[in-house]
């Protein structure tokens, strides 16, 4: 199933015509995908006609990879089943995702799907969807705002977790002497997500690191000390090179370095390759399965990735969007009817909009990628081809 979704999704992207809107400039668009900017179906799909739904797809950039592949997996799906689209990204500028959806708003979308760049940051234009009785369902990224209906995303804190134990297996820390050296990298402070990435990790090797069986030589593991300002593989990079510089230049080694996810991982990854002087590989962590970084982990230079299937995040946020455009109830139902061949959980309690306030939620699972199963995970599903040089390249653009 997966594997036709993935196949049938990468033809119609082929065929998907979009119109060129505001957005990054900066960015190739992805082979087939959709073009920056406010893509309106130029052929919608005859149901319905003029009643069908619009909804409207909020994306924060193209400049991080996986968001090329949301935003072009949920237009499809969208299209596919019938609605009409409105398509944006709005290049990690959070004043230009509050215009791009003012303007659907604008437009009379029937719903809003947005991955927030700034989940503080949209307040008005939430307040403003409420008013005008638009749900709006928070993709990827939980919005602190009372007016997301639901938040579609995968558990983020299993994600850390994942990459927490890798470390903790690939040192194996239960029962080597030790003690060893790692370091952190985590993702944005205005992401929602990192901070369940960074903890979910860090509470699988606070044990160890309290024990002294790992050190942390920077002393850097407070959130704050080790956050990557919109996940910049730059700003990633140059906070390693100074940790390297100032810690292991004597000669320390270093063990492992965890980071919350792909961009970020390349710039540490580059870092550890050109500036830290010991003959020992690395243990790196990632998170998304971006191409360079899956090249990086079949080269042996990073360790692993956690991949989320953003196709099914797709297919979970068009169930759950025609469940609310058709005024039925989403809750458990929505996935014991669903008839989805991969995980996903309902939850009601691990994520709030404001305190106290619940945000109903549907979670998917994450998933490791080595070297060893990379083309188990991500070719036979038909998310990733093996190119002619060997290394996996992604099907959807
Ligand atoms: C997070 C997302 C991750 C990570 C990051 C960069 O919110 O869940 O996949 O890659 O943003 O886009």
């Amino acid at each position: 199933m997966k594997k036709t979704l993935a196949l049938i999704l990468a033809a119609c992207m082929s065929l998907s015509l979009v119109a060129c809107g505001g957005g990054d400039k900066s960015n190739t668009p992805p082979a087939g995908g959709s073009n920056a900017g406010t893509s309106q179906s130029a052929n919608q799909p005859s149901t319905g006609g003029s009643e069908a739904k619009t909804v409207g797809i909020a994306m924060p950039t193209q400049s991080l990879e996986r968001w090329n592949r949301d935003g072009a997996y949920l237009d499809e799906q969208f299209k596919a089943a019938g609605y009409k689209t409105i398509v944006t990204y709005s290049d990690n500028k959070n004043e230009q995702q509050v215009n791009d959806i003012q303007n659907m708003l604008s437009q009379g979308v029937d719903l809003l799907i947005i991955a927030a760049i700034d989940g503080n940051g949209l307040n008005t234009v939430m307040n403003d969807a409420g008013a005008a009785g638009v749900p709006v369902i928070a993709y990827d990224r939980l919005i602190m705002n009372d007016n997301s209906s639901y938040y579609v995303s995968f558990d983020n804190y299993t994600v850390g977790k994942l990459q927490g134990e890798f470390v903790r297996d690939a040192l194996d820390l239960d029962n080597a002497a030790g003690p060893f050296n790692m370091e952190f990298t985590a993702g944005d402070p205005a992401d929602n997500n990192a901070p369940f990435f960074y903890n979910g990790a860090f509470d699988v090797l606070k044990p160890y690191i309290d024990s002294g069986k790992v050190i942390v030589p920077s002393g850097q593991t407070a959130f704050d000390a080790v956050a990557t300002d919109q996940w910049q593989t730059d700003v990633a990079l140059d906070r390693a090179q100074n940790v390297l510089a100032s810690f292991y230049s004597d000669g320390t080694k270093l063990d492992a370095w965890l980071c919350s996810n792909d961009s970020t991982s390349m710039g540490v990854t580059q870092a550890v390759t050109q500036d830290y002087a010991g003959g020992n590989t690395v243990v790196i962590t990632g998170q998304d399965g971006d191409v360079a970084n899956l090249r990086n982990i079949k080269d042996g230079k990073q360790s692993m990735t956690v991949y989320k299937a953003v196709a099914n995040e797709a297919v979970v946020t068009l169930d759950l969007a025609k469940a609310i455009l058709d005024g039925k109830t989403a809750d458990a139902s929505l996935i014991s009817a669903s008839g989805w061949d991969f995980e996903c959980a309902y939850d009601t309690e691990s994520y709030e909009t404001t305190p106290g306030h619940k945000c109903p939620s549907f979670l998917l699972v994450p998933d490791v990628v080595t070297a060893d199963n990379m083309e188990e995970k991500l070719v036979t599903p038909g998310y990733y081809k093996v190119g002619a040089d060997g290394y996996l390249e992604a099907t959807n653009g």
